[in-house]
């Protein structure tokens, strides 16, 4: 008999924790199989700033992030379209998602303006007017050719009140029809929808469940982390998965401090991106179990350690804090030494996860893990 072909788009649940909501999936996409909890960096500009796909590779990275804000300006859709598609342009092989436009734009840009039509800002490139619909958007990211595309949302900062919460909640599930209306490769791209609702629990609710009435490969939940308190985080995390279907992956968007990433695995988030490893990298901090190590410290003059004895990265097996210290004042080769290291760290972290739960450990996992990283100092 041939060999079953695997579904695209599939997710395979291996297990799941007997008293949290974790699990361990096996999620297929066209370009890669992608083990959950995962964590997904941030490629800006279709690459990992200072980070080769070699390493990422080497890393055993298999899904990482683009930005269809940044890639639909530059190098654009139609050269894009020209070079066969972002992987070929960049030459990645494995599984790219890209986010949407509309939440950098509203967050990087002071002078973006919603309506019904879509999001209409002044680039900031030559100051013109740009409109980026829900159309223009998975025109790009069908253009990118990225396996898994957002929705085009009406993002909200997280503590906004009043009906305009309300407002973009509703548009969110009328501009992800319309996303979907205009997805030229279903079979080879798939969109997920976002959860909206600030951090009202009837209105993140009545968004899961309308969401869910749609036929797609897997959910997202937007809108938090934007300095809201942690308690409602949490429940509106807990809420989200709680009305999301079980046999989906559930990617929770911008969350990438190594507690949040442990805690919301437990509430049943399977994927997480973050621009914070790579960013603070460039600040020279490098991520380590016990928290932080800021390498510019001069207690680290003398430190002839490497960042992390446990860490196999290429960084840790070559390098001492002490050196990395010196070096953090000479920006590019310090940035690229640390950015492998929290790289490498963020995908560590979720593979001890992903062993825990597999070996039914996770609860124990996170009692370590919350010990380490604040130790009882009295
Ligand atoms: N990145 C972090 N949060 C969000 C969100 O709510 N929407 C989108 N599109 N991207 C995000
Ligand atoms: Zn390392």
């Amino acid at each position: 008999m041939a060999a079953k072909a695997k579904h695209v788009f599939s997710l395979k649940i291996l297990a799941e924790c007997s008293t949290t909501k974790a699990r361990t999936c096996l999620f297929t996409l066209p370009h890669s199989v992608v083990e959950t909890p995962v964590f997904m960096p941030v490629g800006t500009q279709g690459t990992l700033k200072g980070l080769l796909l070699d390493q990422l590779d080497e890393l055993d990275c298999r899904i990482m992030l683009g930005n269809t804000y940044h890639l639909g300006h530059r190098p654009g859709p139609e050269l894009l379209e020209e070079a066969g598609g972002l992987h070929k342009f960049m030459g990645w092989k494995r599984s790219l998602l890209t986010d949407s436009g509309g939440f950098q734009m509203v967050s990087l840009l002071k002078l973006a303006e919603i309506t019904e039509d879509g999001v209409q800002f002044e680039s900031p490139h030559d100051g013109s007017i740009m409109m980026l619909t829900p159309e223009k958007s998975i025109e790009i990211q069908n253009a990118i050719g990225a396996d898994i595309m957002m929705q085009l949302d009406d993002v909200v900062h997280s503590t906004t009140t009043g009906p305009r919460v309300e407002e973009a909640m509703h548009r969110t599930i009328r501009w992800l029809d319309r996303c979907l209306k205009a997805n030229k490769r279903p079979k080879e791209q798939c969109i997920f929808p976002i959860v909206q609702g600030g951090l009202d629990s009837q209105l993140r609710k009545q968004c899961a469940i309308e969401l869910t009435k749609r036929d797609v490969a897997g959910f997202a939940v937007g809108g938090l982390s934007g300095g809201e308190e942690k308690s409602l985080f949490w429940k509106m995390v807990t809420l989200s998965t709680d009305h999301l279907p079980y046999e989906k992956p559930r990617y929770l968007m911008g969350v990438g401090f190594a507690v949040d990433l442990v805690v919301c695995v437990a509430l049943g988030c399977d994927m997480f991106d973050c621009v914070y490893p790579t960013r603070t990298a460039r600040f020279g901090s490098a991520l380590v179990d016990t928290g932080l190590l800021n390498l510019k410290n001069k207690n680290f003059s003398e430190d002839f350690q490497p960042i992390d004895k446990n860490c196999q990265c290429s960084t840790c097996k070559s390098y001492t804090r002490a050196y990395l210290h010196t070096m953090v004042t000479n920006e590019t080769v310090a940035c690229s030494l640390v950015t492998v290291h929290n790289v490498a760290y963020q995908l560590r972290l979720m593979k001890r996860i992903r062993e825990s739960i597999l070996e039914d450990k996770f609860p124990k996992f996170i009692q370590t893990f919350f010990t380490t990283m604040f130790p009882n100092k009295n």
